[in-house]
């Protein structure tokens, strides 16, 4: 089945985000099964572990799902780059009476051993975040059966992706939370919104697109689908969810936070990523550019965020939100699907009745 048609099939077309760090299996779970798509984010899953994750997803639904894995590039750091990196850290670890880490062993999965676990897992879908694959790789997935969605943030890199066989396109927005997919530009080319990204994405490439980025219930889910996406990506929206894997710290952040509280940082992770403003960001803003890339400073601040959430303390740990995170709301994800989805239709509803009287009643 093509990807067009599969988003076309779902009873309820919204995409519950890959979310390293904030959704597992459980949420992936009750919303595929609720009729959206749950997405299980596999950043994290060791390459050994893939196959048993696929496995366990496939055994408690049907339904369709898809696993995510980031692209994040091998790292090799000299011993200098991370001394220096610790150096700068060495003052948070001391506030929170953390020790400083030792030189890791490894910065983050090896990539290529997730891909061929996910490869021979064969999700019904596979997406990817922060490069693009290449045509071998697609075919590859292609051949175990597997759909292939790759994340953009620009025309350009939903183009690569089309040009690698991609079967659609995540274009996600600046809005965002949580990490930024680019790869061919800086961040401030690569700096899009929604709705202009969908749209434009729409032009170029001939691939179902999954608009990303600010989407928060209904009314979002019914604009982007009426911008032509097959389906809305929802993250942040789910940060409350019972099922969502988010501390106590980061909930009552989420809850607390102030109008317009989100920015994009370097800081925590090495790459842009958008989170709820924090002591952390504001600090370390004149120095983000000079942190090590990803994913070498997202691994010497894991001890660092993980001491902070510990002591229930925010201003330490990367509190990952979208710009409108403040309409999150608590709830069963299943139920909060069925929600947003009747909160489309009922927009929609709104939508047709103004145009009948603008046709009417001119
Ligand atoms: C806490 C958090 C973690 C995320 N982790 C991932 C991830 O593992 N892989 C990925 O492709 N995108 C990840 N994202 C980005 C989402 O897939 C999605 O693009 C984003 O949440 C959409 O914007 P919204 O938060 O405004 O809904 C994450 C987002 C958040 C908020």
């Amino acid at each position: 089945m093509s990807l067009a048609a599969l988003l076309d099939r779902l009873p309820i077309p919204i995409l519950q985000a890959p979310m390293a760090g904030a959704s597992a299996e459980a949420m992936a779970i009750a919303v595929s099964r609720a009729g959206a798509m749950g997405s299980l984010a596999a950043a994290a899953v060791a390459p050994g572990d893939i196959v048993a994750a696929v496995e366990a997803m496939r055994a408690a639904t049907e339904a369709p799902f898809a696993v995510n894995l980031l692209m994040a590039p091998a790292a090799a750091p000299a011993p200098t780059v991370i001394d220096v990196a610790l150096a700068r850290l060495a003052p948070w670890y001391a506030e929170l009476g953390a020790p400083l880490p030792a030189f890791p062993n490894r910065f983050t999965h090896d990539f290529d051993a997730q891909l061929r676990a996910l490869i021979r897992a064969a999700p019904p879908v596979a997406s990817f975040s922060f490069s693009v694959l290449t045509r071998d790789q697609v075919d590859a997935l292609h051949g175990a059966g597997s759909l292939v969605v790759g994340t953009a943030n620009t025309v350009a890199e939903a183009l690569a992706w089309a040009e690698a066989g991609a079967d659609g396109i995540c274009a996600q927005g600046f809005e965002a939370g949580g990490h930024h997919a680019y790869f061919l530009e800086d961040i401030e080319a690569s700096s899009v919104g929604t709705l202009a990204l969908v749209a434009t994405v729409l032009a170029a490439v001939d691939l179902p697109v999954i608009a990303a980025g600010g989407i928060m219930d209904g009314r979002g889910v019914a604009a982007a689908l009426a911008l032509g996406a097959s389906a809305a990506q929802m993250g942040s929206a789910f940060l409350l969810a019972d099922q969502a894997t988010v501390g106590p710290t980061w909930r009552q952040a989420i809850m607390d936070a102030p109008q317009d509280a989100t920015r994009l940082t370097r800081a925590f992770s090495g790459r842009y990523a958008r989170g709820i403003e924090n002591r952390f960001i504001r600090e370390m803003r004149a120095v983000q550019d000079e942190v090590p890339a990803y994913p070498v400073q997202n691994r010497l601040t894991q001890a660092l965020r993980a001491a902070a959430d510990q002591a229930g303390d925010p201003q330490t740990m990367s509190l990952w939100a979208g710009q409108a995170v403040k309409l999150a709301r608590p709830g069963a994800a299943e139920d909060l699907v069925r929600l947003w989805w009747t909160q489309a239709q009922a927009a929609t509803l709104a939508l047709a009745q103004r145009m009948e009287r603008g046709v009417s009643d001119p």
